[in-house]
């Protein structure tokens, strides 16, 4: 029996994550700490709303009375940290909020983890916590900032992350990185590459480019469209924090891929080519500022170490993704209206 605070839990990958986890280990609990931003959505949770192993909780990371109470009352084993401001283009024009959650909210969580967990010290006055306990955090392959044509990340590729999102992102592993070093704290990070399925917020490429193809809108192709991403289906990667919550070794880095690399530009054509939609549709508009040009992910630590691999091709993942979208028109319709904002007033507030 495990108890799991998962923040960010109504983003995307959160969403999908507890949904696969609350299934996978049956006698598992879990709290969503979730802040509801624009980008938090419970309809993505409706599944789970009267499992009684799963709780939520609105809160920010940053409200550390919050968190310290959670703690005590729930008394975690795991923590996973989902909780972010993902949006790069969003990052370019208010860096400010990025700062705040994925840095200071990255800190609250550790603290709060480290002194809930901690029973006593060393002879060596390090912190001793009790057995079973990890905090995990999901970082991005875009901290190690671009590459060329050729090359690939691992682990110990240096950080150089490029936009005010990466930059962010790198700061909060390193602040992880300091707490397992410095307080010996059991932590994992994980270094994703691009997800992609059901759930992710419009705004994202494939998403918005689905959305806006149904739609016979113009899909905005930034620059030549040439920009190369590791392309990872969520299950995927929901399976892949599993083995490393369960085997990740304390302290170490863990990159996850899916060993599909794609420029956007081909993807944007399948997207129409399946959605039987003109190529005219296309129109390449102004470049993202300082926009990194490749990421292409080694993923040789987690299948040798752990013995995870990707399940999914990427044919078979865009195929599920898109029909997944032209399944749930109401719900991409709800969120590029923004009518699922009404969602929790709706529903949660009816139950307190
Ligand atoms: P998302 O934007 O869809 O969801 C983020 C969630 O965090 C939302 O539910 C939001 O309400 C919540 N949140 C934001 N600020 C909060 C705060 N201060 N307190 C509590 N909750 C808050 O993001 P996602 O795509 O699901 O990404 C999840 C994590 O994975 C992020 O840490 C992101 O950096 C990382 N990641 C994502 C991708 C990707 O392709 N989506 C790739 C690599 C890494
Ligand atoms: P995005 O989904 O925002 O993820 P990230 O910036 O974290 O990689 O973008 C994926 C790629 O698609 C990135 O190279 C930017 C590009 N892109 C477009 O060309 N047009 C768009 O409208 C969006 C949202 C992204």
């Amino acid at each position: 029996m495990k108890k799991v605070l998962v923040t960010g839990g109504a983003g995307f990958i959160g969403s999908n994550f507890l949904s696969y986890m609350v299934d996978k280990h049956q006698d598992w609990a879990f709290v969503n700490l979730d802040a509801l931003t624009y980008a938090g959505n419970l309809e993505n949770l409706k599944s789970l709303e009267t499992n009684d192993r799963y709780v939520f909780i609105k809160g920010d990371i940053t409200d550390t009375g919050l968190v310290s109470s959670l703690f005590k009352e729930h008394g975690f084993d795991y923590v996973v940290n989902f909780a972010a401001e993902s949006h790069v283009d969003r990052s370019i024009k208010e860096p400010e909020v990025f700062l705040k959650t994925n840095v200071f909210g990255t800190q609250c969580l550790l603290d709060n983890a480290k002194s809930s967990w901690q029973t006593g010290k060393d002879g060596d006055g390090y912190p001793v916590y009790r057995d079973g306990v990890k905090f995990l955090q999901v970082s991005t392959d875009e901290v190690y900032g671009a590459l060329g044509a050729s090359g690939m990340f691992t682990e110990t590729t240096p950080l150089a992350p490029n936009s005010p999102y990466s930059a962010c992102k790198a700061s909060a592993d390193l602040i992880v990185r300091a707490y397992s070093k410095t307080y010996k704290l059991p932590v994992n990070i994980t270094r994703c590459s691009n997800n992609y399925g059901p759930y992710q917020f419009p705004e994202k490429l494939i998403p918005l480019m689905i959305g806006n193809a149904l739609e016979d809108k113009s899909l905005p192709v930034y620059g030549d469209g040439m920009q190369i991403r590791d392309w990872l289906h969520v299950g995927d990667h929901c399976s892949a924090i599993d083995a490393v919550l369960e085997k990740g070794r304390a302290g170490e880095v863990y990159n996850i891929g899916g060993n599909n690399e794609k420029a956007n530009i081909d993807i944007v054509r399948l997207i129409l080519e399946r959605l039987q939609k003109s190529d005219t549709l296309i129109r390449h508009v102004e470049d993202r500022l300082g926009h990194d040009r490749r990421y292409a992910i080694d993923n040789a630590k987690i299948t040798g170490e752990l013995g995870w691999k990707p399940a999914y091709t990427f044919e078979r993942g865009m195929d599920e993704t898109i029909a997944w979208y032209l399944n749930n028109k109401e719900w991409l319709g709800d969120v590029r209206s923004g009518a699922y904002m009404d969602y929790y007033n709706k529903y949660y507030r009816e139950l307190t």
